[in-house]
């Protein structure tokens, strides 16, 4: 290094360099505080986030790996916290939702699909844009990556999961640029054979029992290919959720909400839960999408006028069926 003296200020460079090198390393995972955020977002799917959190520690303290730091697949009812999990997972382990790359295997059925994730082979219109999948994972490889409905994939997808999966790597067609998913989690989800999984889900109280009764089904049927199987580290099946857990996620939605108006909920009437639950059931008997659409319609407009009132802090009673707020 001696000729180069003085060409740049060393002591900087190496400031910014070790900082640089400290925010890609992956990090030790505090798996308490990690359980913590997780169940803050996910409602009534303790043992998946337990299970999880204790994962990722194991997986995070080894000093080299060959293959993603998790592959899993996640099974269950619509809107039971899949995707809400995989969110949650992104912000504590990469600081940001955003770090999720997300695929919706719909989509992914034509004979182009493998172009769309590795990129156009070279002399290709467009191969130098690179894959969907392989371009950010080359300029980030810290991600959590989700394949939504994997079951309707084309099976040329499939043997890039096969690959992604056992070897932690994918070559980008055209540039021959090797993606490393070494450090990135993978989550497949899938809705298929939901009613024999739900059945078997209704047949077991512990959860293990059940998980092992859905993995020796899904071997038998044939769902998936046995070596998509074999490099799955855990099969999470979620619950349907119970009127209680609803109700708790939406004094969730609900303070997110009120929070978005720069306000703090104290109280909210059970009569006023209820109701949202009720409305609900009406729209969605199998779902809570709709839920965050009727707490707006039921709290916004009492919101933003407790906010143009100067509250801080406001409580939600009733009377004569109509939602009252106060100012806590
Ligand atoms: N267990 C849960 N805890 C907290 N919020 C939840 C839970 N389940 C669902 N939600 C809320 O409901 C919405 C839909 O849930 P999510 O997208 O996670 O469903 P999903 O299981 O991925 O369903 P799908 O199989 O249709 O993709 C999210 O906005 C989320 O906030
Ligand atoms: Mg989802």
């Amino acid at each position: 290094m001696a000729d180069l003296n003085g060409m740049t200020d060393w002591e900087k460079l190496k400031g910014m360099l070790q900082q640089k090198e400290a925010a890609t390393a992956l990090k030790a995972i505090d798996e308490k505080a990690l359980l913590a955020h997780l169940r803050s977002r996910v409602k009534g799917q303790d043992p998946i986030v337990e299970d999880l959190a204790r994962l990722l520690r194991l997986q995070f303290a080894r000093k080299n790996s060959n293959r993603p730091l998790a592959n899993l697949l996640m099974l269950g009812p619509t809107g039971t916290g899949k995707t809400e999990l995989a969110k949650a997972l992104a912000e504590a382990l990469f600081g940001d939702e955003k770090a999720m790359l997300r695929f919706d295997c719909s989509e992914l059925s034509g004979e182009h699909s493998k172009d769309r994730l590795v990129g156009m082979p070279t002399g290709y219109k467009g191969s130098e844009e690179g894959g969907h999948l392989t371009r950010p994972v080359l300029s980030n490889p810290r991600r959590l990556i989700l394949f939504d409905e994997i079951e309707k994939a084309d099976s040329i997808v499939f043997d890039l999961f096969l690959q992604l999966m056992g070897e932690g790597r994918l070559t980008e067609q055209g540039s021959g640029k090797v993606a490393d998913f070494t450090q990135s989690v993978i989550i497949l989800t899938s809705n298929s054979h939901a009613e024999e999984i739900g059945k078997i889900q209704d047949s077991h109280t512990d959860y293990h029992e059940m998980v092992n009764g859905v993995k020796g089904y899904l071997a038998d049927a044939k769902v998936f290919r046995a070596e998509i199987l074999g490099r799955i580290d855990r099969v999470y099946v979620f619950r349907p959720l119970s009127g209680m857990i609803v109700a708790e996620i939406a004094l969730l939605k609900l303070s997110q909400l009120a929070k978005s108006y720069g306000l703090a909920v104290k109280f909210v009437a059970p009569e006023l839960v209820l109701k949202a639950l009720a409305d609900n059931e009406k729209v969605s008997r199998f779902g809570i999408r709709e839920l965050e659409r009727i707490l707006f319609d039921m709290f916004a407009d009492p919101l933003a006028s407790a906010r143009e009132q100067g509250a801080k802090e406001v409580q939600f009673d009733v009377a004569d069926g109509k939602v009252v707020v106060r100012k806590a």
